[in-house]
């Protein structure tokens, strides 16, 4: 039997990646200088997936470190360090961090061999972090400088409201790492780096990841289908449709048509059938998620969900009794800001499609 051709939810890469030929070529020849990188882009887009990409195939010593499971700023250079440990041999680390100031604990786990590493827990001390980004630069070279990446980096205000001064006073003076800042908070990152009074000013070059080109997603999706259906053409388009290009959904319900396709066969309806089996699985999250707005969040989601009109027009507002446009624009920032409603251009949109879906489905039961 064919595997599905689709996959979602963790990094993808080989066949099931598609497009970003020219953020490929752009971030790499950034890397090849001593440039450092901010990318934003929402939630899923698949910023992780390009990156491991870039610097899998720079050939390159590369540290992956999400700031989100970061607990404390021992727990910061901890995680780093263990990270450094994956890539160079023990050996050579050995003599390094002889000098750190504060040794830390290193126990190799038996069955895995993976190192576990533990600074004096609670101390607040900050000097473990420099000298884990110190041994960093030290170990990079003119040559080959080491390509940190720091994911969902905005949570370093979670851990330490002075994080960010610290890690630019150490960053500034490194030659021989390049740094990818990544987030999906679009206006925190913005705030990070592009106030003039914050820490991080100009740190970097910043770079928007956008959707999937339509022309490449469809190519993805026609050449996947037309192994199994000589309808690949209009399945492909009916699936963009709905998904608008958006790279986690649109492989989420490919990746449901495609089983439909295998156990059924094709019949006309079989993409609204796949999307409401995606909306049906998620049920239960959307009514928790539904729960928590309050009543103009919804009244604004519903008219959203159940029309085209932009949210800030006199019409919507009519037909949607959302009431006045300052109103309905401060829910559509925070909207926003959660990552629910997605702002491109001057166009508000929910982000899911699927729970655009639920809204309209739940209305008219
Ligand atoms: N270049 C691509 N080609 C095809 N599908 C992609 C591509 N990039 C991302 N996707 C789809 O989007 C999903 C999410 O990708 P990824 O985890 O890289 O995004 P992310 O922006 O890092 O997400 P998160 O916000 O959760 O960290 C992937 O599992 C895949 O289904
Ligand atoms: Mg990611």
């Amino acid at each position: 039997m064919k595997t599905n051709p689709f996959k979602f939810g963790s990094v993808v890469d080989g066949p099931y990646f598609t497009d970003r030929e020219d953020e490929m070529e752009r971030i790499a020849s950034y890397l090849n200088g001593e440039n450092h990188l901010i990318l934003i882009s929402p939630r899923r887009y698949g910023k992780t997936s390009l990156i491991r990409k870039i610097v899998n195939e720079s050939k390159r010593n590369y540290v992956f470190l999400d700031i989100q499971i970061v607990l404390s700023v021992e727990d910061f250079a901890s995680q780093l360090l263990k990270r450094v440990y994956r890539i160079f041999p023990v050996q050579k680390l050995k003599s390094y961090i002889k000098s750190f100031r504060l040794i830390p604990i290193v126990n190799i786990n038996p069955v895995t061999g993976e190192p576990e590493i533990s600074f004096k827990p609670g101390s607040r001390e900050l000097t473990p972090l420099e000298d884990v980004l110190n041994l960093i630069e030290k170990l990079g070279t003119d040559k080959k400088k080491i390509i940190v990446v720091l994911d969902e980096f905005q949570d370093i205000f979670r851990i330490d409201k002075i994080l960010d001064r610290f890690l630019r006073s150490v960053m500034q003076n490194q030659r021989h790492i390049n740094y990818i800042f990544m987030g999906s908070s679009e206006s925190m990152i913005r705030e990070i780096f592009e106030k003039k009074s914050s820490s991080f000013y100009r740190f970097g070059t910043l770079m928007i990841l956008g959707k999937i080109g339509k022309d490449k997603f469809t190519l993805f999706l026609k050449e996947r289908f037309a192994d199994i259906t000589d309808k690949s053409k209009e399945l492909s388009q009916e699936i963009l449709d709905i998904t608008d290009s958006h790279p986690y959904y649109t492989q989420q319900l490919a990746s449901t048509v495609w089983e439909l396709l295998v156990r059924f066969g094709f019949s006309s309806g079989i993409v609204e059938t796949a999307a409401n089996e995606i909306v049906k699985s998620h049920d239960n999250d959307y009514e928790r998620l539904w729960n928590n707005f309050n009543r103009t969040d919804m009244m604004v989601l519903n008219g959203m969900s159940a029309s085209y009109i932009s949210p800030l027009s006199n019409e919507f507002s009519r037909l949607f009794g959302t009431g006045a446009s300052s109103t309905v624009f401060s829910t559509l920032q925070r909207l926003t800001h959660k990552g629910i409603i997605l702002k491109e251009g001057s166009v508000y949109n929910i982000d899911d499609p699927f729970f655009k879906r639920w809204i309209v489905l739940r209305r008219n039961e």
